[in-house]
Order: structure tokens, then sequence, then C-alpha cells
């Protein structure tokens, strides 16, 4: 079959929601500060994702500040903000899109016998009602309105098609039946787009949906049976991010696509060359890193290693490689500049790496950058993503690391002498630990106070060398809520006090957010 560079001739479009700030941020020490979930939507944006969803509104203020920030913002895509079924949810939810060009509500309600006794406590005809009743309230507000069947696969299929109908029949443009717990297989999901769609009478009157969970591993092998039995929208998050082991990636989802469009005829608006660039940030802004051997943007994507597979390598690509790295925006490691490198050129090279920062900002990584190169004797591109993303990372923090002097070795106590930057303000401490590490977190529990824990403390160079830069993570919990920073240096000490100020930082974000009221399971 011949089709066009992106697959469209002979085939169907499929519309890809990605829920990357909402379902994507509820991952465990996964959540992005204001001005990162702006980044992110940028950057969607211009991948061309279809929908964002962009938040939980009544969730939190933060959350609902987001959703209005990405609504008012982005250029081309339609902003979905999330709603329960209640009144309240879905005027709250209405309130943050007010600025969209194109606003969805996204409102959802259980559906499973498990949901609806133990956690709604409610029983199936009142669920009916809701249904009815949220649909026709979120359509007063906008006109694309999605409703999901929570826990759809583990849902009576009697019940879950008067669900649909209901749904449908109040308004709804688009049905998403989510594997919320990440249970079914793809057999299965296919089967039942295909009988939903088949016994609904109205069904004709929606775009169905797939959002599947990782929990089996099988979130994208699901997400792509669903769209062989009928659905044409596919909820995903960059990287997999997600609740629990996480939601379908979208760029395995776009690139099986593009590769086996031979036996999946379907086509995306995404800009596959954005991929590696858009998992990147993600990775940098949530602080998760991607694991090596992860499809489409892991490191080891498309390495070869063993002699036979380089062997073929060389005499054709085609033996080893069923897609290109070029074509997900994985540009061949490349030795970038040198102390002598002049601003413009540092400008340029962002530019084709996917970067357009403001003038402060480039004037800060600028200077980082010419410190980088002092002290290493190869700059690579890895190496100028990972300085740029710290730098987007902590642009708005207020806590900063001025300077670090550290005493370690085998006689201890170890020490660190440590300067910070709190709101303007220049302050030292010294304090002593159980090792190096342990002696900086304590400067900076004395400096800055509080009484959040340390969950994980995690270290991994960006290149290869013993010059190579370090990239440490720290997750923090205080409250039952944690959250992760991240922090980029060649040496790992200073990256790891970089890290642990930025999950500070994140944390100071999250406690200034109070939840406007309890979330109660509706
Ligand atoms: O997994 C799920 O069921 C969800 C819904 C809110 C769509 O995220
Ligand atoms: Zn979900």
């Amino acid at each position: 079959m011949t089709h066009s560079a992106n697959g469209s001739s002979n085939s169907e479009r499929v519309v890809i929601f990605d829920t990357t700030l909402r379902d994507g941020e509820q991952s465990p020490g996964a959540s992005m500060t204001l001005e990162e979930k702006l980044e992110v939507a940028d950057l969607l944006d211009q991948l061309g994702v279809d929908i964002i969803e962009a938040g939980f509104p009544i969730a939190s203020l933060g959350d609902f500040e987001s959703v209005s920030e990405v609504a008012r913002r982005v250029k081309n895509a339609s902003v979905a903000g999330l709603a329960r079924a209640s009144d309240k949810d879905i005027d709250r939810c209405a309130e943050a899109l007010r600025e969209a060009k194109r606003p969805r509500i996204h409102t959802f309600i259980s559906t499973s016998p498990v949901h609806m006794k133990y956690k709604l406590q409610m029983e199936p005809e009142r669920v009916l009602e809701l249904i009815a009743s949220s649909v026709t309230r979120a359509r007063n507000h906008v006109a694309d309105v999605e409703w999901s069947a929570e826990d759809g696969t583990r849902t009576e299929i009697d019940f879950l098609c008067r669900c649909v109908e209901t749904a449908i029949k109040a308004g709804a443009t688009t049905i998403n039946i989510p594997d919320t717990v990440g249970y079914t297989t793809p057999q299965e999901y296919e089967a039942l787009f295909g009988a939903v769609r088949e016994r609904v009478p109205n069904a004709d009157k929606a775009i169905f949906s797939v959002h599947c969970h990782d929990d089996l591993g099988l979130a994208v092998a699901n997400s792509l049976a669903g769209v062989r039995g009928g659905a044409r929208q596919v909820e995903c998050t960059i990287n997999g991010l997600g609740e629990r082991a996480g939601n379908a990636a979208m760029e395995e989802v776009v690139m099986a696509l593009k590769t086996r469009h031979d036996i999946l005829p379907f086509h995306t608006n995404i800009d596959a060359k954005l991929l590696t660039r858009a998992s990147k940030l993600v990775s940098a802004v949530t602080s998760f890193p991607v694991q090596y051997n992860k499809a489409i943007v892991g490191r080891n994507a498309f390495a070869h290693e063993s002699g036979i597979h380089q062997d073929g390598m060389l005499k054709n690509a085609h033996t080893y490689e069923i897609m290109t790295p070029e074509s997900v925006g994985v540009s061949k490691t490349s030795l970038v500049m040198g102390k002598h490198s002049g601003r413009h050129a540092f400008r340029e090279k962002l530019k084709e790496l996917g970067y357009d920062l403001g003038e402060n900002q480039l004037q800060d990584a600028f200077n980082r950058f010419k410190d980088l190169a002092d002290r290493k004797k190869f700059v690579y591109d890895e190496d100028l993503m990972a300085l740029v993303d710290d730098e987007i990372v902590t642009a708005h923090d207020h806590i900063k690391v001025l300077a670090l002097m550290v005493m370690a070795g085998t006689h201890g106590p170890q020490s660190a002498a440590l300067t910070l930057d709190i709101d303007g303000d220049k302050v030292t401490h010294q304090a002593t630990g159980n090792g190096p590490v342990d002696a900086i977190f304590n400067a900076i529990k004395a400096l800055a106070p509080h009484e959040a824990t340390l969950e994980l403390y995690q270290v991994h160079a960006v290149t290869e060398g013993t010059d190579a830069q370090a990239e440490v993570s720290v997750r923090l919990s205080e409250d039952g809520k944690s959250v992760t920073g991240r922090g980029a240096d060649p040496d790992t000490l200073v990256a790891s006090a970089r890290a642990y100020v930025s999950a500070l930082n994140k944390l100071m974000v999250k406690r200034g957010r109070a939840k406007p009221e309890a979330m109660q399971a509706v």
C-alpha cells in the first residue's frame, strides 16, 4: 500500500488526546509547576496533539490555574479539563476553560459493579441519572463534551451500553471506555468496542475513545486493538507517564501506526520528529528518568551493540532498524561546541535541538554552558539538553544553589558548606553528615527547615566518561504528597544539592496551592 509521509492516504484519522498534564501528573512524585506545565503544553501543541487534557480544575487551586493558563495560551489543540459527575466539578471546569479556543469538558463516573458498590455506594439507576445530568450540564457550557465510563472494562456489557446510550442522548460527543486498572487484553478490548458500537442505537453520533493503563504491560497493544474495534481517539501520555504503571505511551502508539501502516491503516496529526524532544522535556520536568531500553525514546532504542547487528547495520540499516532514529527526532550524538563558541552559535544549536528560550533564560543557559565547557573536554547534544532542561526547571525557583564546598574521604565526619539564595537572601551553613550527600542535605535542612522525608535519591550519567555530567533525582514527600526534583552538573555533589533544592521548590509550590474542597468519590 502506498501512502504519504504521514501515512495519510488510504487511512483513517485517529485523534490523539494527550493526558500527560492530568493522568500523567497523577503519577506519584511526577508533579509539575505551572511554568513546567506551560512548557509541556506548548510542545504538545507544536507536536500536533488534537486535545490536551490540562488537569482536573476542582482538585486544587494549582490545577485550576494551570488549566486556565493552558486554555488561554494553546493555539491549535482543544483543551480539556476533567470533572466528576457533579454540578460543582462541571461548573469549575467550565470556568477554567473559559478562555480556550476549543474547550472540552471531560466528565466521568464509575460504571463497574465493584466501583459502584464500594467507591460510589450508589445503585446503577442513580449512576444513569448522574450520567444524564452531568453530560447535560456540561453541554450547557460547551459543545464538545467527553464522557468516560470509569472502570469500563470491568463493567457489565448491558449496563455499559445503557450508560453509553444515555451519555450520547444527553449530548456527549466523545465516549471513552477506559481500562482504568489495566486489566483487559487486546482481543477482549477490540471486541468490547465492536459490541458497544453495534448494540448502542445512537453510537454513530459519537467518537469512541480508548484510555489504557499499563498494569499488565498491555496499554499500547490494547489501545491499538481498541482502534481496530472502531475507536478513533487514543488517550495517551508522553513516556507512558501515569497512575501506577502508567498510561499508553504516545510515542509508541504513533510510531506503531506509522511503522505498521500496512496492517493498521490509520494516521495521526503528530509530528513524530518532536517525540524525542517531548520525551526529554517531560522527563526533565517530572524528574522521571526514561528507562534505557524504552521503546522509541530510550537511550538504547536505536543502539546496536552486538558485532552481528553492527555488521548488518553497516551493510543495510533495514536489517535491524524498523524505523530511523531521525524519524523520531534522534540526531546522531554530536560534538557541539567548545569553550570558544559564541552566544549566536549557542542559540542556533538550541534551536536545532528544539529549544526557543527567552533572552534571560538564554543568557543564564549560556553562562552555564561556558562554565561546563571549561570543566568538560567534550560537550555533546545530551549535555546541552540536560543543562537547558535544568535551566527551564529552575528558572522560577525561590531557592537556588549558589556555592558548595564539600569535605569528603575516608576519615569523617564529612562536611558541606553550602550557600543558598532564598528569595534574594544569600545564606550559608556548614553541616556534617554520614557521607557528603547526607552533609549537603543536612545543610539544606538547616537553611530551609522542613519536615519532608527523602523517598528516593538516584544518580545517572548524561553521557559516557568520567567527566560526564551527573543527573540526580531526589524525591521528597510531605503529608502524603510527593515531588521529584532533578539537578545536573559534572560534579555529582553539586547535582545532588540542586536536585534536593529543586524538589524543595516544587514542594513549596504544592503547599501554596491548597485544595478548595475535599475530593469525595463522585
Ligand atoms: O483511568 C481512568 O479511568 C481515567 C478516567 C478519569 C478517564 O483516567
Ligand atoms: Zn486514567
